[in-house]
This record gives structure tokens, sequence and C-alpha cells, in this order.
């Protein structure tokens, strides 16, 4: 188990003795931090994200730094609400129809940049576009509201491993490095956001916790699929969610060295955790990354039963998919 450790010397942005496990009621020293500079990891309904203010770019640089993360990368910026998005972005016809419908909430929406977003040119990688997205989990809009500009803020693990909803995750892999992390508890969605960009219209660049067939919806067409994710965006590298364990997936039944990601019922006496009992993708999408996390620690092989592929399911086999290769 992990323990709360307490602040004990100076911190600088490039030396940081021990990071502060703080609660809901330091989100005012939490922005605080964010405005001096230092990175700060928050709870959203995704996913846990590592926070440095996205107009700095000393502080965005710290990102990858903490991350080892390939500068080629873009970063989501989170923001609290709609005219903050507008500060920085600008908003087609289409993508507001989104915004309207699914924000705040697990869907981020890769827009044209505004000349004066004031956004540091870390956070963009050199693009004309900017990836936004109003979260809705509590902890991270009072964050913003208090911080009142827009946070930079990918997934709060080491690059390439699996992402974090829990700040025990968060602290396993970045303790030490970070200034802060503010726990809120489990992410409810337990999955990244969905992307959608805007290349002669709609597009999905990354399957997340909002289900494709609901943006469709809305849409009122079916989106159309990013065949070359690699390209727009980069951070779709093939081994993104890489537990050390090796996966087997749509597996029958667990074989004896292997642990078992189970999906429903089962009579398997190997050491095993349950996505869900009942079947509900999600309770499935939302115990993913800690389970992988959880049997990581005990298996060096883990075999994962079926999961279907419709609604969350389009996410979670692909993060099983990267997790596997
Ligand atoms: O749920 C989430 O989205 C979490 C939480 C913390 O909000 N954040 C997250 O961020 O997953 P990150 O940095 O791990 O993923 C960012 C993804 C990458 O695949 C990146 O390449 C893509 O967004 N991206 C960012 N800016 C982009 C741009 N301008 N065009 C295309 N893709 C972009
Ligand atoms: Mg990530």
């Amino acid at each position: 188990m992990l323990r709360c450790k307490h602040l004990t010397g100076k911190r600088s942005v490039n030396m940081i003795s021990s990071t502060q496990r703080l609660g809901p009621k330091d989100i005012p020293a939490a922005a605080a931090l964010l405005r001096s500079g230092e990175l700060v990891a928050f709870p959203t309904e995704t996913v846990y994200g590592l926070g440095a203010d996205a107009r700095n770019d000393r502080a965005v640089a710290g990102i990858f730094a903490a991350k080892s993360r390939p500068q080629f990368n873009p970063l989501i910026i989170h923001v609290a609400d709609i005219a903050a998005v507008e500060e920085v972005a600008e908003i087609p016809f289409e993508a507001r129809a989104l915004a309207a419908a699914f924000w705040p909430g697990p869907l981020t929406l890769v827009l044209p940049t505004r000349r004066d977003s004031g956004l540091s040119d870390l956070v963009t990688a050199g693009l004309d576009t900017v990836a936004v997205r109003i979260p809705l989990n509590p902890i991270a809009q009072q964050l913003l509201r208090e911080f009142g500009g827009p946070i930079a803020a990918p997934s709060a693990n080491p690059s390439g491993k699996i992402s974090p909803t829990t700040a025990g995750h968060v602290l396993d892999g970045l303790s030490g490095k970070i200034a802060a992390v503010i726990d809120g508890g489990h992410c409810d969605v337990g999955l990244e956001s969905t992307i959608v960009g805007f290349d002669n219209g709609p597009v999905l660049l990354r399957a997340g916790g909002l289900p494709v067939e609901l943006v469709s919806a809305v849409l009122r067409k079916e989106i159309r699929t990013n065949v070359d994710t690699a390209i727009t965006a980069p951070g779709q590298l093939k081994s993104h969610y890489a537990p050390k364990a090796m996966l087997r997936l749509n597996a029958v039944a667990p074989e004896p060295n292997e642990a078992w990601l189970a999906f429903g019922p089962h009579n398997f006496n190997a050491p095993s955790l349950n996505l869900s009992q009942s079947r509900d993708m999600t309770e499935a999408a939302a115990n993913l990354f800690a389970h992988l996390h959880a049997l990581d620690k005990i298996a060096a092989r883990i075999a994962v039963a079926p999961i279907p592929t419709t609604g969350l399911g389009l996410a979670i086999n692909d993060r099983l998919e990267r997790a596997a290769s």
C-alpha cells in the first residue's frame, strides 16, 4: 500500500523530493502549485490527468519529462466551460452539436486553434489544431475554476504504461516526479475520452469513454473512422497501454500459469478479477485499468475473456489490443 507522503524540503519543477497527496479541500493549494509552474495530477471522470498550466512552456515541458513521453505527442487541454473553449479554439458547426450534447463529459474535440490562444506550442506539438475537453468530474471542474485557465493534461502515467484510475496508480508511476496528486477516489468511466476531429467532416480519432454510437446519433450519420490514426493522433502508439505481464486475448479459459481477467460468471481456480460479473459494459470499462494494474502485480501472464465490441466494448477491446502488443 502507498502511504501519504509529506513535503520535506524545498521543491522546484526539476527537483521534487516527494509528491504531496492532496484531498478535495486542498484544491486552492493545487491551483497555486499549477500557477507556479508545477505539475499536479487530478481526477477526471475518465482517468487521472497530469496537469500543467497550458500557457507555460516550462510547465508543459515538465509533463514530457515526468512521463518520459516522446515530444512529438500533442496534449489535451482541459477547460471549465464553453466560453473558455472559445478563448483558445474555433468551434465548427458539427463540433458545436457534439459539445452541446456531451460536454461536460468524456469527449475530446480536436479544433482549429485561435492565433491568440496563448497556448504553449508544446501543447499542440506544432499542429494548427488543439485537442480540448470540458471534464465532468467535480474536482476537475473546481480545479479549473480555481486555476482560471486551460490545464494541459495527458493521462498521469509514465509513457507506455497503463492509465491511472486511482491516486495510488498515479503515485506508483510518478511519485517523486510531480508536485502533487489530488485524491478523488476511483474514476467513474475508467477509459480515456473519445476523440473526434474535423477534417472534411467529423472523424473518430480515438474510441473512448463515450460510445461512438452516441456520437453518430447526434451527428445523424455514422462517423468516419480514421484509418491512419498513427499520423494525426501520434499518442495512438500500438503499445500505449502495456502492462509488464503477457496478455492473451479472447481466451476461453486460463492455462495453469495464467491469471484470469473475467467478464461474467466463471468457475476457474486461477487468480482472477472480474471486469463485470453481470456483463455490464459500463462497469467493465470502469474496472479495466485497475484490474490490469492489480493482475500485473501478481502474474506474468494474463488470459482475458472475450468482450463484445459494441458500445464501450470498442474502446475496451482497443485498449486490450494495445496492452497485448
Ligand atoms: O480522458 C482523457 O482524454 C485523458 C484525461 C486526463 O482527460 N487524457 C488523455 O490525454 O488521454 P493523452 O495526452 O494521454 O491523449 C491525448 C491524445 C493523444 O492520442 C494525442 O495524440 C491526441 O490526443 N491529440 C492531442 N492533440 C491532438 C491534435 N491536435 N490532433 C490530433 N490528435 C491530438
Ligand atoms: Mg495516455
